[in-house]
C-alpha cells in the first residue's frame, strides 16, 4: 500500500490505543511526524487544519500533551478550546455519553485526557468525531509515537533491530503503551519490574499475540541488570502516575529503588552509546514540590531518575518531548485530513 493510502486510511479515525493502529499506520504517522517537522522548520509548512474547532479536554494536568496539541492546532490554523480539570460538566453533572454527544455538534476533534479508559471510548463511540487519548489510567498512545520518532532519530539501525527497555512502574499507561507498541514494532522489548509492577495478564496477552506477528522479542524480568544488558535505550517514568494514592510513596520507594536509573544502572547496559529516555515530568532532583517533600520524608534526593543520567549526555528526554509536538501534529493531520 502507497504511503498516501495509508494516511487516507486514518480519516475519521480515533487513536485510544497503540494498539488500535496497524504497524503500517504507526511507521506512516512517524514518516508523517517526520515531513512535518522538516516542513516546520524550514517555514514550508502546509496548513490542512484551517477552519478546524479542537476541543481538548484534561481532567489531569499536562505541560507537553496540552502544549502539542495546542501548538499543533495553531501551526495547522485550527482553534481549540482548553477545558481543564474540574472545568467542564463531565462526570459530575453530565454523563460521559451526552458530553460526547453535545461536543461532537461543535468540534472536528477532541482530545481527551483522564481516568478510566472507558470514558475515552464512550467520547469516540457517542461524539462522532476523532478522538485523540491524550492518557489514560491505562494507555498513553501519543507518547510513544513521540518516543517511536524519538528512537528512529537517534538509533544507527532499524526499529526491527533496536532494545528498548522500561524499568521501574510497569503497570502504569506509559509502560503499557510502550510494550505493546513495541511489539507492534517488532522490536527486541525488555520490561524490568518488581512482580507486582509487572504488566497485567490483559496487558502482557496483547503484547505476545502482536509479537508473534512482528518478530518482536519480549522479556519481562524482575533483574534490571538483566533487562538492560547490551540494550540501546533505557526508558523510565514516574514511580505513582497521576491519580494513584500519593500515600503510595513509601511503599513505591522501598520496591523501586533497585530500578532506579542510575549510572550503575546505564553502566550494566555495557553499551557506551546507551541513551535514556523518559516521557516527563521526572522527579530527578529535589528542585520540586513532591521531590523536596520525598526527600524529607524519605531521605531520597531523585526518584526513578538520578540527576547525574537525566543531566548527562546519554539523555534525550527534550528530543522526546519536542516530537510530542510533531508526531501529535501528525495524528490530528491524518485523522482530521487524512494528509
Ligand atoms: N509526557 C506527558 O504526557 O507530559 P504531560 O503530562 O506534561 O502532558
Ligand atoms: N505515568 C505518568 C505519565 C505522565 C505523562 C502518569 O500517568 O502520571
Amino acid at each position: 500500500m502507497k504511503k498516501s493510502e495509508i494516511l487516507s486510511g486514518l480519516r475519521g479515525r480515533s487513536l485510544l490505543r497503540d494498539v488500535d493502529l496497524t504497524k503500517e499506520e504507526f511507521i506512516g504517522l512517524l514518516d508523517l511526524g517526520e515531513r512535518l517537522r522538516r516542513e516546520k522548520w524550514s517555514a514550508t509548512e502546509k496548513k490542512f487544519l484551517k477552519g478546524k474547532n479542537i476541543a481538548l479536554i484534561f481532567e489531569k494536568s499536562s505541560t507537553r500533551t496540552r502544549s502539542a496539541f495546542e501548538v499543533a492546532s495553531h501551526d495547522q490554523g485550527a482553534h481549540v478550546t482548553y477545558m481543564g480539570p474540574g472545568e467542564t460538566q463531565l462526570g459530575h453533572k453530565e454523563t460521559v455519553k451526552d458530553t460526547a454527544r453535545v461536543l461532537g455538534r461543535m468540534y472536528d476533534g477532541i482530545e481527551f485526557r483522564g481516568f478510566a479508559h472507558h470514558d475515552v471510548e464512550l467520547l469516540a463511540e457517542f461524539s462522532g468525531v476523532p478522538v485523540w487519548n491524550g492518557l489514560t489510567d491505562q494507555w498513553h498512545p501519543t507518547q510513544l509515537l513521540a518516543d517511536m520518532l524519538t528512537i528512529r532519530d537517534h538509533a544507527t539501525k532499524p526499529l526491527e533491530q533496536v532494545a528498548l527497555t522500561y524499568v521501574g512502574d510497569a503497570r502504569n499507561n506509559t509502560a503499557n503503551s510502550l510494550l505493546c507498541a513495541g511489539a507492534l514494532l517488532g522490536l527486541d522489548v525488555r520490561i524490568g519490574a518488581p512482580i507486582g509492577l509487572q504488566p497485567s495478564e490483559d496487558v502482557q496477552l496483547i503484547a505476545r499475540r502482536l509479537a508473534a506477528h512482528s518478530d518482536a522479542r519480549i522479556l519481562i524480568t524482575e533483574n534490571a541488570q538483566e533487562a538492560v544488558a547490551n540494550t540501546d535505550f533505557i526508558y523510565t517514568d514516574v514511580w505513582v502516575s497521576m491519580g494513584e494514592p500519593t500515600d503510595s510513596w513509601a511503599e513505591r520507594i522501598k520496591l523501586l529503588l533497585p530500578y532506579q536509573v542510575n549510572e550503575d544502572l546505564v553502566k550494566a547496559s555495557k553499551n557506551p552509546d546507551v541513551r535514556f529516555l523518559h516521557c516527563l515530568p521526572a522527579l530527578h532532583n529535589t528542585d520540586t514540590d513532591v521531590g523536596a517533600e520525598l526527600n524529607k520524608k524519605c531521605g531520597v534526593s531523585a526518584l526513578e531518575v538520578t540527576d547525574e543520567v537525566f543531566e548527562s549526555k546519554t539523555s534525550i528526554v527534550f528530543d522526546q518531548a519536542e516530537n510530542r509536538l510533531h508526531t501529535i501534529k501528525a495524528v490530528m493531520v491524518a485523522t482530521l485530513a487524512g494528509a
